[in-house]
């Protein structure tokens, strides 16, 4: 996870347009329910989407994510937010939303089909009646390049952040991140491995339907990868 560079998250994703991705969900969201007013973004994150949800699209905003360190920096953007730290396969709020997300590819952690199961279930179990869940995929099998190497730096007033990622020959996908990073100290080194797993269309499907959730996959949804829109009926 981000746990060792989440203060330097939202500077590695900073061409990542959320505004423009959050404006696209809420009018997907108006169309699908239209009286939605809860929202529960689940791996947050540093809160980047649930910022704008809020203050622009005015839903009521709760965050879940694993990691602490992203948390308290979604804590501090989004005051008007709840955030809870939770597994996406278990967390368990008491409390039903209009709309339940998942977004950026976060569900690649749930990493096995029998977690993504879980993890959809779950999900699925924090919408009320008519609202929807919606699911934002990690790559398709297809698109695993196994020794496929991206980097990219971005240089803030602050830091430096050089990052390369290599997609590792494991059975579903293990992404090794190194970093460099550049300040007022000097030079540092950090590496993080996320495990993780790609899934097929079939097996989100297949997800959607136990959780007894009326599904569609609508394309290009925010960013390319496609969405899986459940309804709870
Ligand atoms: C690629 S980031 C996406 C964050 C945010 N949704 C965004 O769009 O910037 C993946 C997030 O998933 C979180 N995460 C990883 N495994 C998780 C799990 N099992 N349950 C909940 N959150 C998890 C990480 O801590 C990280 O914040």
């Amino acid at each position: 996870m981000f746990t060792k560079t989440a203060k330097h998250y939202d500077a590695v994703y900073s061409g990542k347009d959320y505004a423009d991705e959050s404006k696209q969900l809420a009018s997907l969201i108006r169309k699908w329910v239209p009286e939605a007013k809860t929202l529960l973004d689940v791996a947050c994150g540093t809160g980047r989407h649930l910022e704008h949800l809020a203050q622009n699209s005015g839903f009521d905003c709760t965050g879940v994510d694993l990691d602490h360190e992203m948390l308290a920096i979604a804590r501090e953007r989004v005051p008007a937010a709840i955030f809870y730290a939770g597994d996406m396969c278990d967390f368990a709020l008491d409390v039903e939303y209009d709309v339940v997300a998942c977004l950026f590819s976060s569900i690649g952690y749930a990493r096995t089909v029998e977690r993504m199961n879980r993890a959809v279930a779950n999900m699925a179990s924090h919408v009320l009646s008519g609202g929807i869940l919606v699911v934002e995929p990690w790559i398709t099998p297809e698109s695993w390049i196994v020794g496929k190497i991206h980097s990219s730096t971005v240089e803030t007033d602050e830091f430096v952040v050089t990052r390369m990622m290599v997609a590792e020959p494991v059975e579903r996908g293990r992404v090794v991140f190194e970093y460099m990073i550049g300040g007022s100290n000097g030079i540092s080194r950090v590496s993080e491995t996320h495990e993780m797993g790609w899934f097929t269309h079939l097996e989100y499907v297949s997800a959607f339907k136990k959780a007894g959730l009326t599904t569609e996959h609508i394309q290009p949804g925010l960013t390319g990868r496609g969405l899986y829109i459940g309804r709870k009926s």
